[in-house]
């Protein structure tokens, strides 16, 4: 079985992540969408509803499945059998962070899990959960960056951080 993990914070999942999964889910006969629960990180959705919404998203794709993990990702993958680990470049200033994450990662599991880059479609490539964020907490246009029913969940919880 040819299975991968694409992990990530998904806070929120943009249209980006969701281009990057639909096409490692064409290269793998299984792919795992796992969602980092950080409780050092400050995030804008708890990790339940990180998880539910790429469910959602992904609903109609039958080899991916969501999770969420804690702890360092090479003894989930280890846990799960799983060598590859799948994360998307967007531009240079993503090369030395993702370079150094692979290489520690290979180096942790003594080789156990390689990471396989994929390179964002052009359209994607200016896209980060951190700037939906930004534009939304001023109002601003998201849906050309998240999927209409994310935009909504991200307008809410924009309102709800206000009150
Ligand atoms: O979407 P992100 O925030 O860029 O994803 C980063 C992620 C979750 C892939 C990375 O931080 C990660 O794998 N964290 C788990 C902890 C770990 O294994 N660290 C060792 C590598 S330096």
């Amino acid at each position: 079985m040819n299975a991968a993990i694409y992990p990530g914070s998904f806070d929120p999942m943009t249209l980006g992540h969701l281009d990057i999964i639909k096409r490692a889910a064409r290269m793998f006969d299984d792919l795992t969408v796992s969602v980092l629960d950080n409780k050092a990180k400050n995030a804008l959705f708890s990790v339940e509803e990180r998880v539910s919404i790429l469910k959602e998203a992904t609903k109609d794709l039958d080899n991916v499945t969501v999770d969420s993990f804690n702890g360092l990702l090479i003894d989930y993958a280890r846990q799960k059998g799983v060598h590859i680990s799948v994360r998307g470049l967007r531009a240079i200033t993503d090369f030395e962070y993702e370079l150094q994450t692979a290489q520690t990662n290979r180096m942790l599991s003594k080789g156990a899990l390689d990471t396989v880059f994929l390179t964002t479609s052009l359209e994607y490539a200016y896209l980060s959960s951190s700037s939906v964020k930004e534009i939304a907490a001023f109002e601003g246009d998201i849906s050309q960056c998240v999927p209409g029913f994310v935009a909504e969940l991200v307008y809410e919880k924009m309102r709800e951080k206000k009150l």
